[in-house]
């Protein structure tokens, strides 16, 4: 039940998704229909640690006001709901729909809690359930597992999508330390159709959460395939992570000539991400889940535990011969940046400039410069300070959360700072946004060419701003600090 109290706990997040109570990992299931964006997440309803999962659900029509909804899959004779993907099966391939509906179809990993502890390998099977109310209610399948385990100890977290070419359904899971490709005439009967990834990319961990898709590069027609992986441990910065592959997809088996990791965020909370699939104008849409397995346990929330991300829009640009994968939040993330607590204001070439700001813990920070030699400080009263800075010595973005307030509750959050090596950051002028919410910070450089997201806990608000600019010439400009209104 809202109430006046409702959604103003410490720490609670104004203008990201979290739930109402309890613990919450992945973004599970994202999907558009019938003018409703979907997010369903790994939930567990008891509890606010990692427990036996369920997907919780909430719908939104823009994607940043959100209605809570009940739980929508619940464990069952084969194991816990872990994560995957959903899909709006228009032909009606599954046979779902009786009466003319457009089944809603989810695909999942089922844990089977009792095989993982007798020791087997095979406690990881994929199962799917059908919605014929645009989410409303779901059925388990009754054929479930759709596919079975022969003994592949992670094996999990299934995304589906429909392929225009071969007019058929794909499915990308992990397995350990690749990923599987699968295909299915009807969500129903999967055959294996190929493998990638043992030899490529970061193996600090266990590949987690895949996902595949096209996107066109920006201001040309060429299309690139990109496959997201996530990775437990071995991000660059520690504990969990998102890498990325561009390469090709041709119906059978994804190949690409890169063999390095690329990183879609240096910060150390977006984890499991994932895009959705059915958006109204082909969009590549992508919420993560703001926490990181080092320390999601132990972060200071009583009510619940975590958020996601902003929700990004994903691009696709070409720098040299190379292609990166950009994420900056969607259009209407912006339309929460209304009333203007300080605007438009210059810090030039050698300059330092000091603002106190009520309001700034729940704002957007906005500027265009050419200087890759500043420092930003946020800070509040008891001399707990978050720290920005753009390097040109060592050619990074660094941000320090060492001394940001609460970072004792465990070793891993506040032990080191986050770095983003800026290698294809071109010369001259490009913008830098910084979100602030209660527990989180976004930073995106170059339109989201580099992203930075880390949770953080100051004991008090920050309501203290320093700009230095350290380049002796070129200034920061129109910098502008709107107040985000909150969407609970
Ligand atoms: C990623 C993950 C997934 C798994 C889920 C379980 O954070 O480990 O691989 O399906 O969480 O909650």
């Amino acid at each position: 039940m809202k109430t006046s109290a409702y959604y103003q706990e410490a720490y609670r997040p104004q203008f990201h998704f979290s739930p109402e109570e309890k613990w919450m990992n992945d973004p599970n299931g994202l999907v558009f229909n019938e003018g409703i964006y979907h997010l369903f997440y790994q939930y567990y309803p008891d509890d606010i640690v990692w427990g036996p999962m369920h997907w919780g659900h909430a719908v939104s029509t823009d994607m940043v006001h959100w209605e809570h909804k009940p739980i929508a899959l619940y464990p069952d004779e084969h194991g816990l709901i872990f994560s995957g993907s959903a899909v709006v099966d228009k032909s009606n391939t599954s046979g779902f729909a009786k009466n003319g509906e457009t089944p809603l179809v989810a695909a999942f990993t089922y844990h089977l809690m009792e095989g993982e502890k007798a020791g087997r390998k095979d406690f990881q099977t994929q199962g799917i359930a059908y919605s014929l109310d645009n989410g409303e209610s779901w059925a388990k399948y009754e054929g479930n597992p759709v596919i079975g385990n022969n003994g592949i100890k992670d094996f999990r977290d299934p995304k589906v999508f429909w392929h225009q070419d071969t007019q058929s359904w794909i499915m990308a899971l992990v397995a350990g330390d690749h990923a599987k490709f699968y295909s299915s005439p009807n969500l129903k009967d999967w055959t294996h159709i190929s493998d990638f990834g043992k030899t490529h990319g970061a193996h600090g961990g266990v590949w987690e959460c895949p996902d595949l898709f096209q996107l066109q590069v920006e201001g040309s027609d060429e299309q690139q395939w990109v496959l997201i992986i996530s990775i437990n441990p071995g991000a660059p910065n520690g504990g969990s992570g998102t890498q990325y592959f561009i390469g090709d997809f041709d119906g059978v088996k994804f190949t690409t000539d890169q063999k390095e990791p690329k990183w879609l965020d240096y910060g150390t909370d977006n984890y499991a991400g994932v895009t959705y699939n059915n958006t109204p104008n082909g969009e590549r849409i992508f919420i993560g889940w703001m926490s990181n397995w080092d320390y999601a346990r132990d972060t200071p929330t009583e009510k619940w535990r975590s958020a996601m991300t902003l929700p990004r829009n994903l691009s696709l640009r070409k720098i040299g011969d190379d292609y990166w994968l950009a994420n900056s939040p969607l259009e209407a993330v912006s339309g929460l940046a209304t009333s203007v607590l300080v605007e438009n204001f210059e810090v030039a070439g050698g300059e330092t400039k000091n603002l106190q700001i009520e309001g700034l813990q729940q704002s957007k920070i906005a500027f265009g410069t050419a200087s890759k030699n500043f420092k930003i400080t946020l800070g509040n009263e008891l001399g707990e300070t978050l720290v920005l800075k753009m390097d040109p010595k060592d050619n990074s973005l660094v941000l320090d959360r060492m001394n940001s307030g609460k970072v004792q509750f465990q070793t891993e959050f506040g032990n080191k700072k986050h770095r983003a090596p800026l290698n294809q950051l071109k010369d001259g002028h490009f913008n830098v946004s910084l979100y602030l919410d209660w527990c989180s910070i976004e930073v995106f450089v170059d339109d989201g060419l580099f992203a930075i997201t880390d949770q953080i806990f100051p004991t008090v608000p920050y309501n203290q701003l320093t700009i230095e600019n350290e380049d002796t010439e070129k200034a920061i400009q129109n910098v502008t600090i709107k107040k985000m209104e909150s969407v609970w």
